[in-house]
């Protein structure tokens, strides 16, 4: 994905009104249902630990591409401060489960992000294997970054809207991270070429998951 792309992305996510066009954000080739945001809506305890946990996840992914990757000199000085972000994150849903008066529950089976790992190469060259943790923390982004969107418009807490707007700036920018990480260090063809395979993956799963208002994904 080259950079006009993304900045292409990134003014869709701005400007696009909560309509059908919402699968071209990011690249996502599956919308979330609408009917999700009315559920999380009415089970915050419950989605509020869970985004807790992507968060907490979110920086613990970054803290082991360093440790494995430390070789690579531009992935660890991007990553590092993205840890410190990502735990800022943590630490703000925790703020608001405590305002809330509300409990951080146990953490709960990923069941999207385990499948999702389903789909990472296994043998293959350390490129590729390179290749697919990049885009699946950029995958991720993308789709918690559209999920955010969706809180930011349809609650109806004023609050929690722009609660959710914040994050979702911020994943926006995770994502093309990762995109431009990978392209660092991966010919731009093979990154678009299993880039399209990640976006194919990914619209199955999220076809095949139960909708429910107690998850991010
Ligand atoms: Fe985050
Ligand atoms: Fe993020």
């Amino acid at each position: 994905m080259d950079k006009i792309e993304i900045k292409f992305n990134l003014l869709l996510l701005q400007n696009m009104e909560f309509s059908q066009h919402t699968k071209t954000i990011l690249g996502l080739k599956l919308p979330t249902d609408p009917r999700w945001v009315n559920l999380a809506q009415k089970s915050l305890e419950d989605i509020l630990t869970d985004h807790a946990y992507c968060e907490q996840k979110a920086a613990t992914s970054c803290i082991s591409l360093i440790q494995r990757y430390s070789d690579k000199e531009k992935l660890v000085q991007e990553l590092s401060p993205i840890v410190t972000e990502e735990w800022g994150h943590f630490r703000a849903v925790l703020a608001e489960l405590q305002k809330r008066e509300l409990k951080l529950g146990r953490q709960r089976r990923d069941e999207y992000v385990n499948e999702l790992m389903k789909f990472e190469t296994r043998g293959g060259s350390e490129e590729e294997r390179l290749l697919d943790k990049l885009l699946m923390c950029a995958l991720i982004e993308a789709r918690s970054c559209e999920r955010f969107k969706r809180l930011s418009e349809g609650l109806e807490d004023k609050y929690l809207k722009d609660f959710y707007r914040r994050f979702m700036e911020s994943e926006a920018g995770h994502y093309t991270l990762f995109i431009e990480l990978a392209e660092t260090y991966i010919e731009k063809e093979k990154v678009r070429h299993r880039w399209q395979q990640w976006l194919t993956k990914e619209a199955e799963i999220m076809q095949q998951l139960r909708l429910r208002g107690d998850r991010m994904h």
